[in-house]
């Protein structure tokens, strides 16, 4: 399996999962929750030191480089290049920082991939006007994305307005595995909205302020195609609204500028439609993505709901469909995520058929799993044949969609180095590299030689790929 000439092998990361919080003068609402209940977190780790990126960046790049990856996906803090949040006033030790590491990277090597916001609202504006639920937020967000474009324009080719807004929606506002771990469906609806349109202010501002010709702008949604759990009307229905819910809400504004208008009726007549203005429709019509980034780890599954949407009850996105677990299935059990890389096929036939074909890339795909001193040998080397196995499975699926025509061109790794996973802290390991958080030693897995390998190639390694 030979992938088109040019295909990116990269990998992807965050700022708050990876920097650590050295010289960084706001908190995010990840490193207040942290300070105010550190028992949430596994192990009663925090995102204080994580993985050393901040410090350890010229090291940790010159690893990636063995691990063969050539673009890295990585997330500016704005609570470290910001000062002062209502004017969008730089905080010179954070610019420094990142102007330091793009040009490091660059010289390794590694093209950077850089997201504005990955889940890390600052904590003040989280307190002070409720985050996403405020309008003046994304007024904001748009002063700080400006500041980045002016600073970094001439050094990114690629830029990207949000991480997974559907993840901000479910851990925010809906199912508590973020702070302020708030539980309102209809609060959620105006989130929604809101992170659409600032992205589209964002993409806005680029244009008005990026010379430099050839650099696009894109946004990174979390697909996972909702799949009925039967034939059956009901079970049919569910799923076409948990679609329409989970994944349409943002594609359909970033791809075409328009809200699915079947999900549009719905919350309009359950009266929890969002509010918008003429002017901010017509802000998303005009304004769309370059390219699209899709993290991909697990499919949706779902079911009929119990009791019927009609009943009695607080509005939830859920009262429409229910997760189901299918007998049976294959799983990452430390995750709790189902295993199907044939999703991979249905998301690239889906960009194709229903979103113009846009040029897209697997932004993110990975496996967590835990304890993996279990498979290290007497050298220290992970030996982590399951994710080889898991990321060969899924570019099979990936390269029979880009047969068929889906304009993808290329996959990055979630991620290079185990880097922090929120809640989770340290304990799903996902790295091709290794880190002994102890020590922060950091070193190759055999899926690292096995990426190298794929990504000097060009062409997938067998699974029982052998240690050069
Ligand atoms: C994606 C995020 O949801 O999946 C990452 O963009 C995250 O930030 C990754 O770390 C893996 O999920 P988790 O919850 O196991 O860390």
């Amino acid at each position: 399996m030979k992938f088109p000439e040019g295909f990116v092998w990269g990998a992807a990361s965050s700022g708050p999962q990876s920097e650590g919080n050295f010289n960084k003068i706001h908190q995010n609402v990840f490193d207040y929750w942290y300070a105010t209940e550190p028992g949430e977190f596994f192990q009663g780790v925090g995102p204080d030191l994580t993985s050393n990126f901040y410090n350890d960046y010229p090291n940790d790049l010159q690893l990636m480089k063995k691990a063969g990856i050539k673009a890295l996906r990585l997330s500016i803090q704005w609570s470290r290049l910001i000062q002062d949040f209502e004017t969008g006033t730089v905080n010179q030790a954070g610019a420094d920082f990142y102007r330091r590491l793009f040009a490091t990277m660059k010289a390794t090597g590694i093209e950077p991939y850089v997201t504005l916001f990955h889940f890390d609202m600052p904590a003040d504006l989280q307190h002070q006007y409720g985050g996403w639920q405020s309008k003046h937020v994304v007024s904001l967000f748009e002063k700080y994305a400006k500041e980045a474009f002016k600073l970094y324009g001439n050094q990114i080719n690629h830029w990207f307005t949000f991480n997974e807004p559907k993840v901000i929606l479910d851990g925010q506002y809906l199912y508590q595995f973020h702070y302020p771990k708030i539980v309102d469906g209809p609060s959620a609806v105006q989130v929604a909205f809101n992170i659409n349109l600032a992205s589209a202010k964002a993409i806005a501002a680029f244009h008005q302020i990026n010379t430099n010709v050839g650099a696009t702008i894109g946004m990174i949604l979390n697909l996972t195609p909702a799949y009925a759990a039967s034939e059956k009307p009901c079970d049919k229905e569910a799923a076409r609204i948990a679609e329409l819910w989970t994944n349409d809400l943002f594609l359909q504004p970033a791809i075409r500028g328009t809200f699915p208008s079947s999900l549009v009726d719905l919350l309009k007549s359950d009266h929890v439609l969002w509010n918008a203005t003429g002017a901010e429709l017509d802000l998303i019509a005009n304004n769309q993505i370059d390219e699209l980034g899709v993290n991909y780890y697990h499919p949706f599954r779902v079911e009929a709901p119990d009791v019927s949407p009609k009943s009695l009850q607080d509005w939830m996105p859920d009262i429409y469909f229910k997760e189901y677990q299918m007998p049976g299935r294959i799983e990452n059990v430390d995750r709790g995520w189902e295993i199907y890389p044939k999703a991979l096929y249905d998301i690239a036939i889906s960009i194709k058929e229903r979103f113009g074909n846009i040029p897209w890339f697997v932004s993110e795909n990975g496996m967590g799993v835990s304890r993996e001193d279990r498979f290290m040998d007497d050298y220290g080397m992970v030996h982590d044949d399951y994710r080889i196995d898991f990321m060969h499975d899924h570019l099979v699926e990936l390269f029979r969609g880009i047969k068929a025509g889906s304009n993808c061109h290329g996959y990055f790794a979630w991620t290079a180095i185990d880097n922090w996973s929120w809640k989770n802290a340290y304990r799903n390991r996902y790295g091709l590299i290794r880190n002994n958080i102890h020590t922060q030693e950091k070193t190759l897995k055999k899926s690292a030689y096995w990426f190298n390998q794929l990504s000097h190639q060009n062409i997938l390694p067998p699974t029982n790929f052998k240690l050069p």
